[in-house]
């Protein structure tokens, strides 16, 4: 019943319970069928704009990064879901320290992107967008499922990680972009070979992080995350970054009308009365804008042929 309805809202063709780009189910409606993304409900929705009104916390260190280093044994999976790929990392990391009550397991990472022409981070500094934003879900390690952790106000961690866009190719990234082009279109699957996670984070400046309470990004909109967003971007290709935002798609293979994703990020929301903290070697935004400059020209430089320049 649920499900047609949403497919009624939502056109057929998509068949989603959400979506990003048709008004009928992009974010601001999607308080309509999941209430808890109704952002006037509650104060701690996610994302935010991380701006310079930061509050400074000695006691935030560096997480423990338990089991990042290793390269687990076994098969992790890459999955088109329709509105994010995903990376579902098998048992062996969890996370823990930095301020965290309590030790997380680490579950999946997916990412959020623009398009060719618009950037797509969630968060944004200073009011400035990244090419694209990685996510690494972590559940408290108290409950035993998602379902349980979504009831308990910190029952999950998550950690953010600007993605910039830049002409060196990243190999550290090469699993994944790699494997996109086989999960093109939603509901398709990808093996994995596992590699260390700490692969893909700012590996010389993970002191550098920003933490505040919020929510899930995407319904049900769960107010349940205690976020870590890390200051320093990681890097990857044009091309890396050409394979998420011209090469998946957020309908099924066989459909009709194909819909490119792109832009698959929510919108942002105010802190109200929260506390924003940066961590003890946190540089608060210093040398954000810069690193944005690169990407933009590139932009320019794609879009000179179609203006016949
Ligand atoms: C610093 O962060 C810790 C962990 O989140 C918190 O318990 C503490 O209250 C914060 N300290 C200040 C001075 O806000
Ligand atoms: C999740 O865990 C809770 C608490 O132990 C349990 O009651 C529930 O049945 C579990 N749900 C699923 C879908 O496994
Ligand atoms: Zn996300």
């Amino acid at each position: 019943m649920m499900l047609l309805l949403v497919m009624m809202l939502c056109g057929v063709s998509l068949a989603l319970n959400f979506c990003y780009d048709d008004e009928r189910c992009d974010p601001y409606a999607w308080g309509d069928n999941y209430p808890s993304c109704h952002p006037l409900l509650e104060s701690h929705h996610s994302p935010i704009n991380l701006n310079r009104q930061l509050t400074k916390n000695g006691s935030l260190d560096s997480l423990n990064l338990e089991g990042f280093s290793l390269t687990p044994k076994g098969q992790w999976r890459l999955v088109n879901q329709g509105y994010s790929v995903v990376l579902e990392v098998g048992n062996g990391m969890q996370v823990s320290g930095g301020g965290l009550p309590g030790i997380y397991r680490t579950v999946q990472l997916h990412f959020h992107w623009g398009s060719v022409f618009t950037s797509g981070s969630e968060h944004t500094l200073d009011h400035l967008r990244f090419p694209m934003e990685m996510h690494i879900v972590n559940i408290k390690s108290t409950h035993p499922n998602l379902t349980s952790a979504l009831e308990d106000p910190t029952g999950l961690a998550v950690l953010g990680v600007f993605i910039d866009v830049t002409s060196l190719h990243n190999e550290n990234f090469h699993p994944i972009s790699s494997a996109l082009p086989f999960v093109a279109y939603k509901g398709q699957t990808k093996p994995i070979r596992p590699f260390p996670l700490i692969n893909l984070l700012p590996q010389n400046n993970l002191a550098q992080y920003y933490r505040y309470h919020g929510s899930l990004t995407t319904p049900p909109c769960s107010q349940v995350v205690l976020w870590t967003v890390y200051e320093v971007p990681i890097d990857i290709s044009w091309g890396q970054f050409d394979r998420f935002v011209s090469g998946i798609y957020a309908t099924q293979e066989d459909e009709n009308d194909q819909v490119l994703l792109h832009d698959n990020y929510r919108h942002i929301h105010p802190t109200y009365g929260r506390t924003v903290y940066a961590s003890k070697d946190a540089r608060l935004l210093t040398n954000s804008a810069s690193c944005l400059t690169f990407f933009h020209l590139l932009n320019v430089l794609q879009l000179l042929p179609l203006l016949n320049l």
